[in-house]
């Protein structure tokens, strides 16, 4: 059987990329083929290195703000790496609907809240101002609308009266590493079912 490829997309440490490379072992039918980052200062970067997976960086920053044109330099790692799956790991560039469509029902996107709540930033923050009993992350399908597209698994967990957007999002941070890869495995295996955690 030959395992099916993984790209993943960082931007900052890389912990839930960690945990999908760390998960990726044995009889899981899917193998990491790159990790790609938008910033080379990417904590994860190394982390990646260490464990012997090919990385890129493509920086955003000379591109000042044409997302078209650095998406075109984006994708050529990426196309080179012929993933079956890209997942998006604390990747923090909004991508176009034209990127998005090349890699359409096979990217993968993980998201600090409930989704559809609290779509963008500050999710943890946002959250406790709204006074929710609840929190959590999600995992969905990427589709050219920011934060949407098929829900493919949630986590939640309840907030505490004294939780501030650190701890909260600490706490998220354990549940995310639990659901992203079970929703990945679940969906190499192709079933689109969502996973419900705990
Ligand atoms: C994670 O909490 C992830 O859900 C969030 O960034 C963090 C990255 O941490 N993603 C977003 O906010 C996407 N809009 P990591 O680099 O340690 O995985």
């Amino acid at each position: 059987m030959s395992h099916k490829r993984v790209a993943i997309l960082i931007s900052g440490g890389g912990s839930n990329m960690m945990s999908l490379v760390d998960s990726m072992v044995g009889d899981h039918p899917a193998r990491a083929c790159l990790v790609l980052s938008n910033d080379a200062a990417a904590g994860g970067l190394k982390k990646a290195a260490d464990r012997g997976l090919p990385t890129a960086v493509v920086d955003h920053r000379p591109f000042k703000g044409d997302r078209a044109a650095f998406e075109v330099e984006l994708a050529k790692p990426l196309l080179d790496a012929e993933p079956d799956i890209v997942c998006l790991a604390g990747f923090m560039r909004v991508l176009t609907g034209g990127f998005v469509s090349q890699f359409q029902g096979r990217m993968l996107n993980i998201h600090p809240s409930l989704l559809p709540k609290y779509k963008g930033l500050h999710t943890h923050a946002r959250a406790i101002e709204a006074g929710d009993a609840e929190h959590g992350c999600t995992v969905h399908e990427v589709t050219a609308a920011l934060d949407d597209g098929p829900i493919l698994g949630q986590a939640r967990l309840g907030i505490e009266p004294d939780d501030t957007p650190d701890t909260l999002a600490a706490r998220v941070l354990v549940w995310e590493h639990k659901l992203y890869p079970a929703v990945l495995r679940r969906y190499a295996e192709g079933n689109r079912s969502p996973v419900l955690l705990p």
